[in-house]
């Protein structure tokens, strides 16, 4: 099962290709500003784009490492002495992690019914006590291997990608980590089990750049022919409703907060999910950034009316709207329609 996440555009990707190729006809470089699964990069990548790409969210860097960085299997020398020699040192890495023995930690703990949860509040059901405790022991042999330096950056992401992904697959939610189902679904007592990642084999792996951080910050130091701007739409922030992923990929034992069991994520916080600060989140970025051919995705879902964001885009240059159909992205119990309207914006900078 793949990534369900709040404003994916592996689907529209093609569509938003199209219309970008069709308005600045010799771009080649890509400015991916709010990157989060990295679909949408690892599909500019396949069509022969640079890609710069950026996300304030730590999972959104390794996903983008893999994504960008990566067009076969790294060798994993570093591990040859723990998982034996052959020419598929990474298919045993992860057989290696998927057959560890599990121990008690911070998810079990936390998110598990087999936990006891620091906030005093009853036991968590994100995961099963089984898979919770696999997970406990495959990120703290990740984090150990990664600190003695057996395996290098690249291979630090690709092994927290996968885990991330597995996680995704047998976690007890509906949809998203802003609360955890109260029975178990029948996918999440399957056994966690880290799948290979099936690697795009083409040779356009050099020359991208990745960063971690605020868009509003970051904006300064990119250039490129084109920026794709894909902000948050809704009131939802993705560090609390993505914040156990978060917690994969940082390697840490947060405070888990409330029911929920929230890792504090203030400093994630999103602009772009506040009707109030959205305006001059998009000031900062389109002040600052050193790119004129600007593309903006927008939903009719959206916190601004797209009248009004047009009209607040005028101010910059020229904009040009196009419309597309799409599959809303819906959890579980959600009673809206199957279908909406997402805008592209096209905004070119005078
Ligand atoms: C609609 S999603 C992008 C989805 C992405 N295009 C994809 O296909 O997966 C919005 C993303 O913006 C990120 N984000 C929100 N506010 C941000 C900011 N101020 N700076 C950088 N990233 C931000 C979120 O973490 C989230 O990943």
């Amino acid at each position: 099962m793949g990534y369900r996440y709040i404003g994916s555009k592996e689907k529209l990707a093609p569509k938003l290709i199209a219309e970008i190729r069709q308005k600045c006809p010799t771009a080649r470089t890509v400015i991916d500003l709010m990157a989060g699964t990295g679909l949408f990069s690892l599909a500019l990548r396949r069509e022969g784009f640079r890609v710069v790409a950026s996300d304030v969210m730590t999972y959104s860097y390794h996903h983008l490492v893999v994504n960008l960085k990566l067009n076969h299997a790294p060798k994993f020398h570093g591990l040859v002495g723990i998982v034996g020699e052959g020419s598929d040192t990474y298919n045993r890495v992860l057989d290696y992690l998927n057959h560890i023995h599990p121990i008690s930690g911070f998810f079990t703990k936390e998110y598990s019914p087999g936990g006891n949860p620091l906030a005093g509040c009853r036991p968590r059901m994100y995961f099963t006590t089984a898979n919770a405790s696999k997970i406990d022991a495959i990120r703290q042999t990740i984090k150990s291997w990664y600190e003695h330096k057996l395996i290098n950056d690249v291979e630090h992401s690709l092994l927290l990608h996968d885990l991330i992904m597995s996680a995704n697959n047998i976690a007890n939610i509906a949809g998203t980590y802003g609360h955890y189902l109260s029975h178990f679904v029948q996918r999440a007592t399957d056994s966690i089990s880290l799948v290979p990642c099936a690697f795009e084999e083409d040779d356009n792996i050099e020359g991208h750049e990745i960063r971690r951080g605020y868009a509003e910050e970051l904006a300064p130091q990119l250039t490129a022919d084109v920026c794709y701007i894909d902000p948050p739409y809704i009131k939802r922030q993705y560090a609390a409703n993505y914040h156990i992923l978060e917690t994969l990929a940082r390697e840490d034992d947060p405070d888990a907060i409330g029911e929920s069991g929230l890792r504090p994520w203030r400093d994630q916080y999103s602009d772009f999910c506040s009707k109030v600060k959205i305006r001059n989140a998009f000031d900062l970025i389109i002040r600052q950034i050193k790119c004129n051919n600007i593309f903006i995705s927008y939903s009719e879902d959206g916190l601004l009316p797209i009248e009004d964001l047009l009209c607040f885009l005028q101010q910059y240059g020229n904009v040009e709207l196009s419309k597309i159909r799409y599959k809303r992205f819906r959890s579980n119990n959600s009673s809206k329609g199957l279908e909406l309207t997402e805008y592209l914006i096209y905004l070119l900078k005078v």
